[in-house]
């Protein structure tokens, strides 16, 4: 059956929501067959897939390319695409534009980095029934500001209540879930209490309503996987060793 926002909102104290990214068919088939509630067609795509260095190079051309090419295998998860860098701060003709055209790719929903200061636009964008998840805690996208990626709310109590008026503010916009990145893990259980949707955690420890993995960290396609996504798989080595194993076959075997 076809998950739905609605679905999602109400496995909140009942089940652990699995969600992984997706950027193409091949892995939207893998993480539909292998049960996933929710794919997300994350930004992440930038360093994941196409060789930047982080997601700020993504544009909405790009996310609605690997949108729609997601979107081309009938999955019955929750198909969300992230609002790339910028975009949420644009004027909101603008913003609603580039999640329309995120939905007209396939989408059933949007994700969007940012708290307190993007509650209002997200209460808009809702208002006009496009469904959001929110994202608050690390946001790549302020990788620049930031400069590297860190855990939020260990060691700064004012980091903690501002990632937690984050959640609430978001949540309050509409939201029908929230992704909570690298959140320290008493942030996490604190943010997971206080809210009525669920808080989808990544490097958050496991006091979340679900988890989200990106796909190729837990097949073991990364060089250099975060420490908190533990390979369930060695599918790089793998493959590595499938080429090797037929190169040897055609130098051994072709006719010169
Ligand atoms: O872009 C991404 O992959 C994400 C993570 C939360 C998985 O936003």
């Amino acid at each position: 059956m076809k998950v739905t926002t609605k679905t999602i909102r109400q496995a909140k104290r009942t089940k652990a929501l699995v969600c992984l990214t997706a950027y193409d068919t091949v892995t939207a088939r893998i993480a539909s067959h292998g049960g996933a509630d929710l794919l997300l067609v994350g930004d992440s795509v930038g360093n994941t897939i196409l060789g930047f260095e982080n997601s700020v190079s993504v544009t909405l051309d790009m996310m609605v390319h690997h949108t729609a090419a997601v979107a081309r295998f009938k999955t019955d998860a929750l198909l969300v695409a992230d609002v790339p860098f910028g975009v949420a701060h644009d004027d909101f003709p603008g913003v609603l534009h580039a999640c329309t055209r995120l939905l007209q790719a396939g989408a059933d929903g949007v994700k969007i980095e940012g708290g307190t200061a993007l509650a209002p636009v997200i209460a808009r964008l809702v208002a006009a029934g496009v469904p959001v998840c929110g994202h608050v805690g690390l946001q790549p996208q302020q990788v620049r500001q930031l400069g590297g990626y860190k855990k939020f709310g260990a060691k700064d109590s004012a980091e903690f209540e501002s990632v937690q008026a984050d959640a609430l503010a978001v949540e309050r916009a509409g939201v029908f879930a929230i992704v909570g990145e690298m959140l320290a893990p008493a942030l996490a259980r604190a943010i997971r209490d206080a809210l009525e949707v669920p808080l989808i955690g990544i490097g958050s420890g496991p006091d979340c309503d679900g988890q989200i993995l990106v796909i190729h960290d837990l097949l073991g396609l990364t060089e250099n996987p975060p420490g908190f996504a533990k390979p369930f798989a060695e599918l790089g080595v793998a493959a590595v060793q499938a080429v090797a194993a037929w190169a040897a076959t055609v130098r051994d075997t072709s006719a010169r």
